[in-house]
């Protein structure tokens, strides 16, 4: 496994590798390896000869208020992890490699979109993930590239732009990554408590529950949406939000219609963690 920070070496290498007729699936990551990265990983491994990872935490996608200083930095572990499951680069650009000190005179602007869900509670997160990988898909040029159904209102605004800006990559969506009680696997489950972390599979429970209630026949779900927030609430969480979302727009539904794709969604707060989760409604 070689490792590079320098756009011009992983360029040489990607362009190595393409000679010999390889093809290359791309996993952008900011690292704090867990197994919902490497379940990417080992997805990407079985649509592409060889693997690419990014591990570069993105200022451009925190908010003034966020965690981007405390956001887990561990790269010695994560090397390791990459190197266990065959990957073949991995690219660890900085600041002044990403971005560089000049001035700017292009911004990402995002319609509709991110209107809720998390580009609601986080304003300017989605503008500054599109700008990322856009330029992180014009490094490495990857045929395909992986990201989780964990952070799906991602997958989807990634999508569009890979369709709008004609970027010539396939995307896939790999399945959420759990652990045993439910709780999907995140970096920033490092930051919940021991206490918290006992209730943090709330989340999911609440979202089971609703999709069972869904399947059963509720098509107009907004009482029980609300009830389950109570819930949560009384367990200790506070709630961003806890909704039923058009699979095309991502924006809020409320009478559901039988034959639609919808994503059941949430996100609270644990403390200062922020969780969220959801389940892909295929009714
Ligand atoms: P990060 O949060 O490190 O996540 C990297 C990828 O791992 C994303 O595609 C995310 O959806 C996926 N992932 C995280 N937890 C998962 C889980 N439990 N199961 C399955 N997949 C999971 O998402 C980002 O980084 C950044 O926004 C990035 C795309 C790298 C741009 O900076």
């Amino acid at each position: 496994m070689k490792q590079f920070s320098e756009i011009s070496d992983i360029r040489k290498e990607i362009k190595a590798l393409k000679s010999t007729g390889q093809s290359i699936a791309f996993v952008p990551t900011m690292g704090a390896l867990h197994e919902g990265h490497l379940s990417l990983i080992r997805t990407a491994r079985e649509h592409a000869d060889e693997v690419v990872v990014s591990i570069y935490v993105n200022p451009e996608q925190f908010g003034p208020n966020e965690d981007f200083e405390d956001y887990p930095r561990q790269m010695e572990d994560d090397l390791k992890a990459c190197e266990e499951e065959g990957v073949a680069l991995v690219f660890t650009p900085n600041d002044e490699i990403m971005y560089g000190s000049g001035e700017k005179y292009f911004a990402i602007n995002i319609e509709e979109l991110n209107e809720h869900m998390d580009g609601a509670s986080r304003p300017g997160f989605f503008e500054g993930i599109v700008l990322v990988v856009n330029k992180l898909f014009n490094i490495i040029e990857p045929d395909i590239a992986v990201f989780g159904q964990k952070d799906i209102q991602q997958f989807l605004i990634l999508s569009q732009m890979v369709k709008e800006f004609n970027h010539d990559i396939e995307l896939i969506a790999a399945p959420i990554a759990r652990a045993n009680d439910g709780l999907a696997l995140s970096s920033r489950n490092a930051y919940l408590s021991d206490q918290e972390r006992k209730i943090a599979p709330g989340l999911y429970r609440a979202l089971q529950y609703v999709e069972k209630q869904i399947r059963g026949g509720v098509m107009e779900p907004k009482l029980l949406l609300n009830h389950q927030q109570d819930e949560l609430e009384a367990k200790g969480f506070k709630n961003d939000y806890l909704n039923v979302f058009s699979m095309e727009t991502m924006q809020p539904v409320q009478e559901l219609e039988e034959g639609k794709q919808y994503i059941l969604a949430g996100a609270v707060y644990l403390g200062k963690t922020r969780l969220i989760d959801n389940i892909i409604l295929d009714l």
